[in-house]
């Protein structure tokens, strides 16, 4: 007997794959499980436990702080347990594919989260896995984060829906899966990057092929102009060439006191960390009265409870 019976597997593979209904499923979820264990240590699980027995593997090509830890608490909280993994140790680093990783894996663990920056390789591990696959942050995109973002947002402006979002820097994999949730979600985004590191043509296609008011453009005051929410991400993704000319390109995009002053007046600034201050963002903006990007970071736990639970059946 090789592979069992075939079932369909709910990976967590792009903001892109949801509906709107499911998405704020999975954000309710989130600020539930939140609200639930106001106050509680870390160390003491939440009172229902849903995942009890289960056990999720964490897969890190690629460094990680936020994520690694969310995950791992996550887990504990809701009754499993984890195993961290880094591709480096693994036998995909000797030339196992990573079809038969995922083959093998899922006859050992009840879920895998990773992150590559290879987004063809996670497709291909959920292709082949018989378990939940969850996109930990791959090149093209970083769904996980951007849950957690769209949490953040609603729980300090309340609904998304119809709203007016910004974003200004790199056309980065975080970006990508802002763009996916816009269109999902039905907000307006307005997008400003240098035109040398503009969004990819598939993204701006997949845009166009599922509508949505998504503008991207290069003037950083045109994009936040009126904006509820002002977004900027690092100027040098994990795998990018950290270049002068990059540097360079990327200045005018940097979200101060005078950028944020032209957004509403009562605008949030969120930023995924980990943050370089003085490049994509100052001190005064990420330490400011609008940053929201402690709330966005705690988010991350409470949003990853929801996506395991959703991977794993519970709700
Ligand atoms: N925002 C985020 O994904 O952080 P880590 O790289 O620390 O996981
Ligand atoms: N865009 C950043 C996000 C880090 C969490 C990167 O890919 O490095």
């Amino acid at each position: 007997m090789n592979a069992p019976a075939e079932r369909t597997v709910r990976h967590f593979l792009d903001i892109a794959d949801f509906d709107a209904v499911t998405l704020q499923a999975l954000i309710a979820e989130a600020r539930r499980r939140k609200q639930a264990r106001a106050g509680l240590p870390h160390g003491v699980a939440d009172s229902d436990r849903p995942l009890d027995g289960r056990v999720l593997a964490m897969i890190f090509d690629k460094q990680s702080t936020r994520t690694r830890i969310s995950f791992d608490v996550a887990m504990r909280q809701l009754g499993g347990t984890t195993i961290m993994l880094t591709g480096s140790e693994m036998q995909l680093a000797r030339e196992e594919t990573i079809a038969d990783t995922a083959r093998v894996i899922s006859r050992y663990v009840d879920a895998v989260m990773i992150r590559l920056l290879d987004h063809e390789m996670v497709l291909d591990l959920a292709a082949n896995a018989t378990v939940p696959v969850i996109n930990g942050l791959t090149k093209l995109s970083h769904p996980c984060q951007v849950l957690a973002d769209l949490v953040t947002f609603e729980e300090h402006k309340g609904p998304i829906k119809g709203r007016l979002v910004a974003w200004s820097g790199d056309s980065n994999n975080t970006l990508a899966s802002w763009v996916h949730a816009a269109v999902r979600l039905g907000f307006s985004l307005r997008v400003a990057s240098p035109p040398e590191l503009s969004a990819r043509p598939a993204l701006r296609e997949w845009v166009k092929a599922n509508g949505g008011d998504v503008r991207f453009g290069d003037d950083p005051q045109k994009a936040v102009a009126g904006a509820e929410c002002v977004i900027s991400d690092a100027w040098v993704s994990m795998g990018d060439e950290d270049s002068t000319k990059r540097h360079n390109l990327l200045k005018a995009y940097q979200v101060n006191s005078r950028l944020m002053s032209g957004a509403a007046k009562d605008a949030i600034f969120m930023h995924c960390l980990p943050a370089h201050r003085g490049e994509e963002v100052t001190d005064e903006v990420i330490d400011g009265p609008q940053s929201v990007v402690w709330d966005e970071a705690e988010n991350r736990l409470h949003a990853q409870k929801a996506i395991l639970k959703w991977c794993l059946g519970k709700s």
